[in-house]
């Protein structure tokens, strides 16, 4: 018969700064997404985890139990390798857009599962659904198609993928244990590990738009989940970037479609095409495709064809013109002086609050609202230079959208702080 556990006990034993066993840990995730201990419950030992920490041990035995509480995928049969990427989440991160359709120009299948955005930080979902006629829901059968076909596809994660997951975090959102690292860390690694690629790239932000401000935050973050990933037989590396200014130039679903494609022509934001590379070819290397030259695969127009398949195979027109709001307002430099600062989160609210975002899961987002930036970091500008285009179906939005952006520029007489784009590197 199977050991049942006191959950008051495991609560205790963890709130005291005690280490929890391997048996304990299987329980409560089994019996919590069962709906045997309560969501009150759940959400205390989520506090005393966030408090006293979990040792490696522990962070391993959490993930495990996540990714049995669900099914797994599994690409083995696939005539060609698999990688993945993750990203923690930023403002104006669209690489997933790019990244699949270049790193499928090599050979290599690309199933990327992903969501929708909540609160300041997109999802990609939101950003394809802006291209008419394209979606991201299909039978498992049709995506193992489409990948041994075109290579690379967005689909949605479905519910069966780490269940545990989807209500433990639900109830972290709620009670303050979102910026955890061992339940961060345990979270995405699950969802990564039960989707079944053989080797993944992490792109841990840093800064104000991300999950983790500081640099050594993130590190610690990145190592756990390199950590989770060799554990579970999946090769992992992890690339720490910059969040504290949004990633290029476009920020909303529609923008970051049209910024994407701008980068499959070769052309493109310098920062965005920086990340995108530096991940393909990580992703390629892990895949068994060594120096690849992925820049010129973006200019020789191998991945935008790559790009237009995945698009069609998904129901969606690559030649379709993507729709424009209605209603824009432009921000202009109150005076003469250097951009300072873009702040990633002041702009990442305002896009949201222009309806870019949704502040509830259920809640509709607007395919052309957000932002388009005008000027770089260390740019001289005059008064009256134009900074940002703001966009909007409804612009009644603009002056709450504002009251978050105008904070977040700031333009003085001192040089700007350099800007590094990629950080480090775990490999
Ligand atoms: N993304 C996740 O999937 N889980 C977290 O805990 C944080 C970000």
């Amino acid at each position: 018969m199977a050991t049942t556990f006191d959950v008051v006990d495991i609560i205790r034993t963890k709130r005291d700064g005690g280490e929890l066993s391997t048996e304990q840990i299987n329980w409560v995730i089994d019996a919590y997404t069962r709906g045997i201990v309560g969501d009150e419950q759940m959400a205390a030992l989520n506090m005393a985890i966030f408090i006293r920490d979990m040792n490696r041990r522990e962070i391993v035995d959490w993930t495990q139990a996540m990714i049995n509480s669900g099914e797994r995928m599994d690409f083995s049969s696939l005539s060609k390798p698999t990688t993945d990427k993750h990203s923690t989440g930023g403002v104006g991160d669209k690489v997933t857009l790019p990244l699949g359709p270049l790193v499928s120009s090599f050979g290599v299948a690309v199933p990327q599962l992903s969501g929708r955005g909540l609160g300041h930080t997109g999802g990609t979902l939101d950003k394809l659904e802006a291209i008419p006629g394209w979606k991201a829901d299909m039978s498992n059968a049709r995506m193992m198609e489409i990948l041994e076909d075109s290579g690379a596809v967005v689909a949605a994660a479905g519910a069966g993928l780490a269940p545990a997951d989807k209500k433990i975090y639900a109830l972290r959102d709620i009670t303050a244990t979102v910026d955890c690292i061992p339940l961060i860390a345990s979270s995405i690694m699950s969802k990564k590990i039960a989707e079944g690629t053989s080797s993944l790239v992490l792109d841990v932000k840093v800064g104000s738009g991300a999950f983790m401000k500081d640099l050594d935050q993130a590190r610690a973050l990145a190592q756990t989940m390199v950590d989770l990933g060799h554990d579970a037989g999946v090769q992992t590396r992890a690339l720490l970037t910059d969040m504290s200014t949004p990633l290029g130039k476009k920020i909303g679903n529609g923008l970051e479609v049209e910024e994407s494609i701008e980068v499959l022509q070769g052309g493109g934001p310098s920062d965005l095409v920086e990340i995108t590379c530096e991940l393909a070819r990580h992703m390629l290397d892990l895949a068994g495709v060594h120096d690849a030259d992925v820049e010129t695969a973006l200019k020789d127009g191998r991945a935008m064809d790559s790009w237009r398949r995945m698009i069609k195979a998904q129901g969606g027109d690559p030649d379709a013109k993507l729709a424009r709001a209605p209603h824009t307002y432009e921000v202009l430099a109150e005076k003469e002086g250097t951009v300072q600062q873009l702040d990633a989160l002041a702009l990442g609210v305002g896009s949201w609050r222009l309806g870019a975002g949704r502040a509830r899961k259920e809640d509709p987002v607007q395919a052309t609202a957000g932002i388009e930036i005008h000027v770089d970091l260390g740019q001289r500008v005059t008064k009256g230079h134009k900074l940002l285009t703001l966009h909007t179906e409804t612009p009644e939005r603009f002056e709450h959208a504002l009251n978050s952006i105008l904070p977040g520029i700031v333009i003085g007489e001192a040089a700007a702080p350099e800007r590094r784009i990629i950080l480090d590197r775990i490999v």
